[in-house]
Formats: structure tokens, sequence, C-alpha cells
């Protein structure tokens, strides 16, 4: 390409300026000076772990997200699979779940023995189908895992009704949901047991880690020792008792979360709300931006449904544009918009499709979803004018690529 044809408009995957000097990243966290303090007086205490900042962080989370009990875990991940636990999924048991999302949902079935059965997603939030849910319950049912897709809330109350019909329990993935509320009540207060993440892309970090939420005294002591070995005390409970004793009453894991990312979680959740109002406001703004530009859809909300804004993912409509996502994704990286994809539908990754025989074309909803989406950058942190450039660098992608 000659100097003379490079206008502002030429795109960067095409020699053109990018929108941005630097990457602009899809997530990151914001960790503050007095955050770095209270760790560092942690890392000074008599406790690196199993200490007093375990049981201050869960009762402060439990009390914002309206819940009798949270717990921590080392990650979401292994808090998902301290729920598949302790609603008693074991090897014959089913539970059903969304192909559109983070492999780790499905895999904590797997974890247990049990097997992973997907239902599709609804057109409009990409969560969990009720109807579909409904089809494929089978008498080896025993638990429902949606997923809040993006920090929109799942159809909990269809979905509840099904699972008490049902007799089986709710495990709500909202490790994108912190913060979300669902027909006036907040994400952690619905489900049986609800799973949260904090590693450093969502709304509030420490590091790696993760919670679960639940009301169920006694599915809260299940998931306390699960995390601790199945061990029936904890070391400090043991300390203060001034006793030896302990007894191994469940096979566990250790997932426990040290005292220095529990400090970290509790100094993060003070923020939470201002995190919600940054997200919501950027999410807004977006909306407002991308309903005036040809090719570009925003996710939809549903009246009852408080989003926590997790991710931002635009779906392109393909029929107005001349190029693909692929090749819109590649243009976006060139103008230094750091985005991303959520998700490849779990039965099409390569283990799922060795081990349950998936071909593709099982799950239309997500599989079409899937072709069409980005996540454009969204973090609590972004500046205005990191919010411009991304509108400037889609609606720059959209005047290119739109048919005429
Ligand atoms: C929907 C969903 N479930 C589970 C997880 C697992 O959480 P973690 O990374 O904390 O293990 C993630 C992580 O991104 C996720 O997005």
């Amino acid at each position: 390409m000659n100097a003379t044809s490079i206008s502002p408009q030429t795109l960067a995957i095409n020699g053109g300026e990018p929108v941005r000097a630097t990457l602009l990243p899809y997530g990151r966290q914001s960790v503050d000076e007095a955050d770095i303090q209270a760790v560092i007086e942690v890392l000074r205490s008599d406790w690196l772990t199993t200490g007093p900042k375990v049981a201050e962080f869960e009762e402060a989370f439990a009390a914002r997200v309206g819940a009798a009990h949270a717990l921590t875990f080392s990650s979401g991940t292994a808090a998902l699979h301290a729920a598949a636990f302790a609603a008693g999924l074991k090897p014959g048991d089913e539970a059903i779940t969304t192909p559109l999302t983070f492999a780790a949902t499905a895999n904590c079935v797997l974890y247990q023995g049990a097997t992973p059965i997907f239902a599709d997603v609804c057109r409009d939030t990409l969560n969990l189908d009720p109807e579909q849910i409904a089809s494929k319950i089978s008498p080896r049912t025993r638990a429902l895992l949606p997923v809040d897709y993006a920090g929109h809330p799942a159809d909990l109350t269809p979905i509840l009704e099904i699972a008490q019909r049902h007799g089986v329990a709710v495990i709500e993935d909202a490790c994108h949901a912190l913060g979300a509320e669902y027909e006036g009540k907040r994400v952690g207060s619905i489900a049986d047991m609800t799973v949260f993440s904090f590693h450093p892309v969502k709304h509030i970090t420490t590091g790696e880690g993760g919670m679960v939420a639940t009301s169920n005294a006694q599915l809260a002591e299940t998931l306390r020792r699960f995390r601790n070995h199945g061990i029936s005390s904890e070391a400090r409970q043991r300390q203060s008792a001034g006793q030896w004793h302990y007894e191994m009453v469940l096979l566990g894991f250790n997932y426990r979360l040290p005292d220095f990312a529990c400090v970290l979680g509790l100094q993060q959740l003070k923020r939470l709300d201002a995190n919600l109002a940054r997200r919501r406001e950027i999410a807004a703004r977006y909306t407002a931006a991308f309903n005036q530009i040809p090719g570009v859809t925003s996710p939809e909300v549903r009246p009852g449904a408080n989003p926590a804004w997790h991710l931002y993912p635009i779906r392109l409509d393909l029929e107005k544009l001349t190029t693909d996502r692929a090749q819109i994704f590649r243009a976006l990286r060139a103008e230094n918009i750091g985005v991303n994809v959520h998700y490849i539908p779990v039965h099409m990754h390569p283990y799922y499709r060795g081990q349950f025989g998936y071909e593709g074309g099982e799950y239309p909803v997500a599989e079409h979803a899937y072709e069409q989406l980005i996540s454009l950058p969204m973090f609590h942190a972004m500046s205005e004018q990191d919010v411009e450039d991304v509108i400037h660098a889609v609606a720059k992608l959209a005047e290119h690529y739109g048919k005429r």
C-alpha cells in the first residue's frame, strides 16, 4: 500500500495508524496502596493461612451477597468442584449445564465421575434455556448448573422450579456475576449454592481464589470439610482448644485460600459497589454507541435483571458485514483493542468430542452465537478515553467492512 492511500480511516491491519498506541486489555485487576499494605501486614503476622482473615472475608462476603454462609476456596474451579461434591454428584449421575461457558463449569461434574449434559441457551441472554433443561432431565439428573453468562443472571425462577419438581440441587456458576441482581434478589442468595471466582479479571480479586455462598448449614459444613482434606476441624480451632486430635470424615482436598489472599479480598470487597457502578456506566455508553452502528449488536438485558457486566460481548451481524469474526478480531487487535472470545462451546473442545462423541451441531443456538461473539474490553479502571477508543475502533471497522 503506498503512503498516499493511508487516511485516518485506513485500518491498522492494512498499514494505517492504530486507534491506540498501546494495547488495551479486555480485563485487568485494580490493586491500590491500601490493598498492598493490608497484605504486607498479614505477611508479618502469625497466620499466613487458616488464620483470622479467612472468616473475616467469608462473613463480609456472605453479608454482601445475602447468604447465611460463604466458604473460600483456592480458585473458582475448586469452589465448583466442592459444590459438585456437596450436591452429592457421583458416578452414574448427571448435571445439566450450558455449553457456552468456561470448561471448568462442566469439568467439575467430571471431577466427581458424573456426566455433564449440555442444554442449549436462550437466543437473547445466551444463558441456559429452561425449556431445553426440561427436555434433558432424566432419572439420573442430580444437579442443574446454570451460568450467569457475562454477568447477566440466568433465568433462575423457572430453573429453581424445575429443580424443585425433580428434587435436584441448583449450583449457580456466578463467576461472572458478583453483584448482579435477579428479580430484586442478590445473586448469591437465590440458588442452593452459588460459586464465585476472584481471578484478576473479575469484579474483585485475590490473585487466584473462589467462594461458595449458601444458606444451607449442612452444605456449608460439607464445603468447609471438603476444602480441608475432609477434616472435621481446622488448625486454628485445634490450636485455640489446645488439642491435637482430628478426624478425616470424607475424602477432601487442600483447596484453602491463604490469609494474605483473604485480606486482599476483604479490601477489594469494599470497592465492589464502585467497581459495579463503573462497569454499568461503561456498558451503558457502549450500548448507546453500538445502537447506532450497523452490523454490531449489544448484549441484551432482560427486565428484572441487573447484570454485573464481567464481560461485554458484542455479536456481529455477519449478514451485514463483508467479512467474518476472525478478521474483525484480528483487525481490532491491530487497532490495539484487546478483544477476546467467550466461549468456544465446551462440547466442541477435543476432550469433550473424544469422550462423548460430539460432532458439532448439537447445540445450534450456542454454536451460532459463538461464530458471532467478540468480548470488548470491560474493567472498572477503564478511563473515558479507553471507552471512546473502543467505540472508535468498532465504528472504524464497521465502516470498512459494512455492506453497502
Ligand atoms: C464461568 C466460569 N466458571 C468458572 C471459572 C473458573 O474460575 P477460576 O479461574 O477462579 O478457577 C471461570 C473463570 O474464568 C468462569 O469464567
